[in-house]
């Protein structure tokens, strides 16, 4: 028998068919409201502080309260967990406006969990790499981790008739991230570089500035374009697809226009050092 999904709304853990927002809902009226997304393997969320730290800080600047206390969000969490019994998922925390009276000013916000199937990319894509495109557009609170994912959405179309598979933000010559995912570029010297600016803190970011720290040199700074188009090896980070090798920007090809070296060293470290956390957190 398939496990029936469950999903937290308002208080509650309901069924998904019940599992409903008001249509009064700011993120419905106005499009505002965060989330936030982790990995779970078996029933172990992977990284959980670091995703319920960035939710806070995403809450916060947009003045949002969780109505809950952290204590009560893993109860929750791992409630959903047991219920639902997916082995490899992700789960979305999302918290919105609220029940608007006007559709405009916030009420009581609405957190909302959900479990939903993950599937990584698969090793034929890891090791072809992918091609993108980039576009003008900085996002207005780029630290934030908001629901608005107009111009990444908007940009779907162009992204599928040009070839390519994702598209990365620029502005004046300056590239800082993806709709859903963060940058690197590897130099000549095997220096791991990545935008420091106008990026959502991804936590594969993190872990993979500190995994490649132990091997490379590393650098948070300013990715022009150009420098882009001539560097070594590129690639991306996100906790849906770890790490994906990027041979072509723009039609130019990245390096070889195969992955690099640095990519894959960097991809089984992440792999490990993900088992080494789920073994840690296990519960027994
Ligand atoms: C705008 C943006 N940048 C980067 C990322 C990658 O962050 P993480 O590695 O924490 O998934 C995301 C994740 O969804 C994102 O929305």
């Amino acid at each position: 028998m398939q496990p029936t999904n469950y999903a937290y709304v308002r208080g509650q853990v309901l069924p998904l068919a019940q599992a409903t927002l008001h249509i009064s809902d700011l993120s419905i009226q106005r499009g505002y409201g965060v989330f936030d997304y982790f990995r779970v393997f078996g029933n172990t969320p992977v990284f959980l502080d670091d995703y319920l730290q960035r939710f806070h800080a995403s809450a916060a600047a947009l003045h949002l309260q969780l109505p809950i206390s952290d204590e009560e969000l893993r109860a929750v969490i791992e409630e959903v967990i047991d219920k639902n019994s997916m082995p490899r998922s992700g789960m979305k925390m999302i918290l919105t406006g609220g029940y608007s009276a006007n559709g405009y000013e916030p009420a009581d916000p609405s957190l909302v969990i959900l479990q939903q199937p993950l599937t990584l990319p698969g090793l034929e894509l890891v090791e072809k790499g992918i091609k993108i495109i980039t576009h003008e557009y900085v996002r207005e609170l780029p630290q934030a981790k908001t629901i608005n994912y107009t111009m990444g959405i908007r940009l779907i179309e162009e992204i599928k008739s040009r070839g390519a598979s994702d598209v990365l933000y620029r502005q004046n010559g300056v590239v800082s991230e993806f709709p859903r995912c963060n940058l690197f570029m590897v130099r000549e010297d095997d220096t791991v570089v990545t935008p420091a600016e106008n990026v959502l803190l991804g936590v594969t970011r993190r872990n993979v500035l500190e995994l490649a720290g132990r091997k490379y040199k590393t650098e948070e700074g300013t990715v022009p374009l150009d420098d882009l188009y001539r560097a070594k090896e590129v690639f991306l980070t996100s906790t849906t697809k770890r790490i994906l090798p990027i041979v072509q920007v723009d039609g130019q090809v990245i390096g070889t226009g195969k992955p690099g070296e640095v990519t894959r060293t960097l991809l089984a470290d992440l792999v490990k050092l993900e088992e080494e956390m789920v073994q840690s957190t296990y519960k027994v």
